[in-house]
């Protein structure tokens, strides 16, 4: 799965396969959210609770997750091989941001349906964190 000259590779795939998702969350939002009267199907301020609600922000908070650690991955996926570090730490760290990638919006988009899905959250965030020390380590040893 990984060539431990380009680890980063499968970032850089996952996240340009997984923000689809992000598009797709967008768009379904969107045939439900739009709020200027110009959609048939508009349900606009009301809908799921209305812009406020927890399980709209939830809903959000997913979409922009889908889009955004996507984007990190492909960012990361780029840097990574360039690091200055062994290669498990390059493979724990672009392992643990292709789980923070999946398990972020996963989890939001579970919470919209069952709420106590939240609490687990911080556990793919910290997998994300986790990436982001170890390269950032990386660049700064080399700097220092
Ligand atoms: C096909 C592309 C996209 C579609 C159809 C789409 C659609 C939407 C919709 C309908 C909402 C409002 C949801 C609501 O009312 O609850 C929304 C919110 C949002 N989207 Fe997207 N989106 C797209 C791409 C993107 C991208 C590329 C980004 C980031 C780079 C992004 C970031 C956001 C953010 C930050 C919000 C929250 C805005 C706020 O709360 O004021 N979206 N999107």
């Amino acid at each position: 799965m990984w060539n431990d000259n380009a680890i980063g590779n499968l970032n850089i795939a996952f996240g340009w396969v997984w923000m689809n998702f992000g598009f797709l969350t967008g768009l379904l939002m969107g045939m439900k959210a739009e709020q200027f009267g110009l959609n048939k199907l508009d349900v606009g301020p009301t809908w799921m609770g209305g812009y406020d609600s927890v399980p709209r922000r939830l809903l959000r908070l997913g979409h922009i997750a889908f889009i955004m650690l996507p984007v990190l991955n492909i960012l990361y996926g780029n840097h990574i091989d360039a690091a200055h570090l062994p290669v498990v730490w390059k493979k724990t760290g672009s392992a643990a941001m292709i789980f923070g990638g999946i398990g972020v919006p996963v989890l939001c988009l579970l919470a919209v349906a069952v709420r106590p899905a939240k609490r687990f959250v911080g556990i793919p965030a910290t997998a994300v964190l986790i990436a982001n020390l170890i390269i950032a380590w990386g660049f700064l040893k080399e700097g220092l």
